[in-house]
């Protein structure tokens, strides 16, 4: 299904696209069907995002999700993919407890779905796995400002880094990333100020989700802004579509149609 002639989005791209102001698109995607349509209108970056855990799941929060069904929603993705590059998100507990476990999971990743990148969070915790997993040849993505998987840390999903005291840590976390190799950082949900000042101290792009305009691309979870999930409504989410509202009233208008046997009609059997 690939066609050679597209020109595909690498990590290279994303460095060129920041040294010339042109900024990321990045949409998360968890099936063929979406990854097909996303790729195709012209999304750079896919994430495979264990956000998965919520929307394609429906767990209140991403740490239960596996790798081996992370490894099934990046396969399927990739399948769909002509032109993006597709980043897989490493799920809580399978690289926190050492470099040689983190990067154990990023090769199963990387050899079983065929995925480009994989994407962790965290900051200095996180930077001897980080430096592993790029001695190997793996693409790392990083994830500061509020990191889901340690939600039952922070207690709330509000804006972070307000105070001084995580400000600054943040912005030596972001370099720690860039040395260890890190090709870009995800920055989600911290003041828009901070956010200028790390994208600009950084050679790396930034992609902001709740971090602002200053960002170098912006990442949003295709549930939200397709309006599929209607209950979340954070500041920060722009609706592209009301899909909810849409599909309900096809879904509605198809069980009439089944119930008053108007469907199918004589056109529509064989
Ligand atoms: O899992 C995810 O969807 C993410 C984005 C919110 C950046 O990590």
């Amino acid at each position: 299904m690939s066609q050679p002639d597209v020109k595909k989005v690498t990590t290279n791209t994303l460095q060129k696209m920041k040294a010339a102001g042109q900024k990321i698109a990045m949409l998360t995607a968890y099936d063929f069907s979406f990854a097909r349509i996303f790729d195709a209108a012209g999304i750079d970056v896919l994430l495979v995002g264990d956000s998965a855990s919520n929307v394609m799941a429906g767990h209140e929060t991403t740490l239960p999700i596996t790798l081996d069904q992370m490894i099934y929603h990046a396969q399927c993705v990739v399948r769909g993919v002509d032109r993006s590059l597709v980043v897989v998100d490493l799920p809580f507990g399978t690289y926190q407890s050492n470099p040689d476990i983190a990067l154990a999971s990023a090769i199963r990743v990387m050899k079983e779905t065929g995925g480009h990148s994989i994407k962790l969070e965290g900051g200095e915790e996180a930077v001897e796995s980080i430096k592993r997993i790029v001695k190997a040849g793996i693409p790392v993505m990083g994830h500061l400002g509020l990191t889901p998987q340690s939600i039952y840390k922070f207690g709330t999903y509000t804006v972070r880094a307000k105070e001084e005291m995580e400000a600054e840590k943040l912005k030596r976390d972001a370099l720690l990333l860039q040395d260890a190799g890190c090709y870009a950082i995800v920055l989600e949900k911290i003041p828009a100020l901070l956010a200028k000042e790390v994208s600009e101290s950084l050679d790396i792009p930034t992609i902001g989700i709740g971090a602002g305009m200053y960002c170098d691309g912006q990442v949003l979870v295709m549930h939200d802004m397709l309006g599929i999930n209607i209950e979340f409504k954070p500041r920060f989410l722009r609706k592209y579509a009301d899909l909810n509202k849409e599909i309900t009233a096809a879904v509605e208008q198809y069980v009439k149609d089944v119930q008053s046997q108007d469907f199918p009609n004589e056109q529509e059997q064989y």
